[in-house]
């Protein structure tokens, strides 16, 4: 397996629900490590641009007023198998359908505030990760013991 990165969003909802160490724990402890990390509040563009992809999705107006309706954590993890481990670790997208265990079932109350963003492929992360981050914001540290 190989080492990836992988951009990780903690939604308004989550910081609202006050779990965002909660959330950083089950990433650490799944050998997920936050290699930067930040809290910003979107604007709306910084939204729309983020999830430029669902433009044409009927969701789209709600999804991008959410993540600007209150700070976010951003973070990039690094790990073995990064990508998919997050998305495991998030659960489905509705928390309705998540698994037990997940963050989505455990905290999220809706699709829509879902409480937790991951990147859906290597070449999303990348270009996710590039979003938001400069290269000097992530520090590297798998190679350590
Ligand atoms: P995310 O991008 O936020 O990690 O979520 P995801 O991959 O699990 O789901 P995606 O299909 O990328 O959709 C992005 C966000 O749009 C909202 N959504 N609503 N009402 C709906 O049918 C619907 N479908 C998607 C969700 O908030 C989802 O996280
Ligand atoms: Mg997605």
């Amino acid at each position: 397996m190989a080492i990836e990165r992988t951009l990780s969003i903690i939604k308004p909802d989550g910081l609202e629900k006050g779990v965002i160490g909660k959330i950083i724990s089950r990433f650490e402890e799944s050998g997920l490590k936050p290699v930067a990390i930040r809290l910003q509040q979107l604007s709306t563009r910084d939204a729309e641009g983020f999830y430029a992809v669902h433009k044409a999705r009927p969701f789209f107006k709600d999804l991008v007023g959410f993540m600007a309706s209150g700070p976010v954590v951003l973070m990039v993890l690094e790990g073995e198998n990064a990508i998919a481990k997050n998305r495991e670790l998030m659960g489905a997208t509705d928390p309705a359908k998540a698994a037990p265990g997940t963050i989505r079932k455990d905290f999220a109350t809706s699709i829509d505030q879902n409480t937790v963003h991951g990147s859906d492929s290597l070449d999303n992360a990348k270009t996710e990760i590039a979003y938001f981050f400069r290269d000097t914001e992530v520090q590297p540290y798998t190679y350590r013991k």
